[in-house]
């Protein structure tokens, strides 16, 4: 049986394996998905053993790892390079495949589950890490009529909007005018929501933090308090993602809408 992994720290409380196991039970593929936690500042030395003792298939890479990931490949797509970051991983003998679904996974959730068209908007992006670059490499073709990124370190969000091609601001600078915005910071973590005034929610018809959590993030709950009439976590992204993974490994496109109908419910009775 094929072996897949979920390579993070902290990871025990991942949802991939369950999405990947009903993936496999709606398209008759029998697949081995798990979690495994490696040791920060051990990725390198950690996969060589999962390789050697395990010989997996492939491997999503979540958080901290998806830097160390990239570096760690023979080859990248397009995609993968410019996000500068991993989180699909396909091995083929000496050969290590990376590519990064992160991006497509955000633009389908937004698309085609939230019914959000980037033609003509103007997005907002806050945060100016891997996660905020692989998804405006991913929103940038889709015609935009401007992309500003804000960060709370401004000189990042300036360097990624010059090699991108967007614009950057300072969060103090930020006012009204966004139809979209999206939180790519790690602020939650710290359990605080991203220093930034509560106008930039005034135009916006949707606020989407890519983090999906048990409860509303601090992101949410501002974009909800500052009256934005949509608000949405990661939860669609993260199944999407799963899904374009599935398809890169497996050649099989899953139905995602019953397995976010399954999730979203779960979450709500827990
Ligand atoms: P990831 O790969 O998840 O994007 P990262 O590359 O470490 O992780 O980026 C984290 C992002 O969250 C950065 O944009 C970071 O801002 P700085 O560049 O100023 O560090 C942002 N971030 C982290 N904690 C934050 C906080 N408390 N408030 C606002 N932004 C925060």
């Amino acid at each position: 049986m094929k072996k897949f992994y979920v390579i993070g720290h902290p990871v025990a409380h991942s949802l991939s394996p369950k999405i990947h196991a009903m993936f496999a039970a709606q398209c008759g593929e029998e697949i081995d998905y798990q979690s495994i936690d490696f040791e920060p500042g051990c990725f390198i030395d950690s996969l060589g053993r999962l390789r050697r003792e395990q010989n997996p298939y492939g491997a999503n890479v979540t958080v901290p790892f998806k830097r160390d990931a990239a570096d760690y490949c023979t080859e990248l797509t397009e995609r993968a390079r410019v996000a500068g970051a991993v989180n699909t991983i396909t091995f083929s003998g000496n050969q290590v495949f990376g590519d990064n679904t992160d991006g497509a996974g955000f633009v389908h959730d937004v698309c085609a589950r939230c019914g959000f068209d980037f033609v003509g908007k103007r997005v907002l992006m806050l945060g100016a890490g891997g996660a905020a670059r692989g998804v405006i490499a991913a929103i940038r073709p889709l015609g935009c009529a401007r992309i500003t990124v804000a960060n709370r370190t401004e000189s990042r969000a300036v360097s990624l909007a010059e090699e991108m091609g967007i614009h950057a601001a300072a969060f103090t600078d930020l006012g009204r005018g966004y139809d979209i915005v999206i939180n790519a910071t790690s602020a939650g973590l710290s359990g605080a929501a991203p220093a930034v005034p509560n106008t930039i929610f005034s135009d916006a018809q949707l606020a989407y933090d890519l983090v999906y959590a048990q409860y509303s993030t601090p992101f949410m709950r501002l974009a909800r308090e500052s009256g934005c009439p949509r608000v949405e976590d990661g939860l669609g992204m993260l199944i999407e993602q799963a899904a374009e993974s599935f398809k890169v490994w497996l050649g099989v496109a899953p139905d995602t809408a019953p397995v976010y109908m399954a999730l979203r419910a779960a979450a709500e009775k827990a």
